[in-house]
């Protein structure tokens, strides 16, 4: 099983960014966490600040892996052609906040992506990236057990 975790603009400077709102624990060391937690997965990591990189590995996973979760930062309340990439592929994509976005500034509380996701995970902190793994871990063995 194969699951991809796609962060958009800035979430590389997570533990340092506004620990206030994100934490202060770094991805990588969330992703190290992570990995122990799920074991039997292959857990693959992505960050880039740039919305043509982030549709190209979209594109590249949208061939094979078994789920992708995208925080796409900022990105999410502005990037239809971000949007339009989670739609065009046929792997089946969680969203994640790490903040309660509906809790924030107005212009936070849309994502273009979230009616093109399987579902959606806001304000449980790095523990909603962990939350949209076991959800496809579940699925696909559901999916498994069924013969499909
Ligand atoms: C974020 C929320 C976005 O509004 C913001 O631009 C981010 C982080 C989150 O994880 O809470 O960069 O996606």
């Amino acid at each position: 099983m194969r699951i991809l975790i796609l962060n958009g603009p800035n979430l590389n400077l997570l533990g340092r960014r506004e620990p206030e709102i994100y934490g202060n624990v770094t991805f990588d060391d969330f992703f190290h966490e992570l990995k122990a937690r799920f074991s039997g997965i292959h857990l693959e990591y992505f960050q880039n600040n740039h919305e043509g990189a982030l549709i190209d590995k979209l594109h590249d996973s949208g061939l094979h892996a078994d789920g992708i979760v995208i925080n796409a930062g900022a990105l999410a309340h502005t990037s239809i052609a971000l949007a339009d990439a989670v739609a065009a592929i046929r792997t089946p994509a969680v969203e994640v906040h790490i903040s309660n976005v509906f809790g924030r500034e107005e212009y936070r509380h849309h994502s273009w992506l979230s009616a093109k996701c399987a579902g959606c995970v806001f304000g449980l902190g790095l523990e909603g990236y962990a939350l949209a793994v076991e959800y496809f871990v579940r699925r696909v063995r559901a999916a498994a057990a069924l013969g499909e």
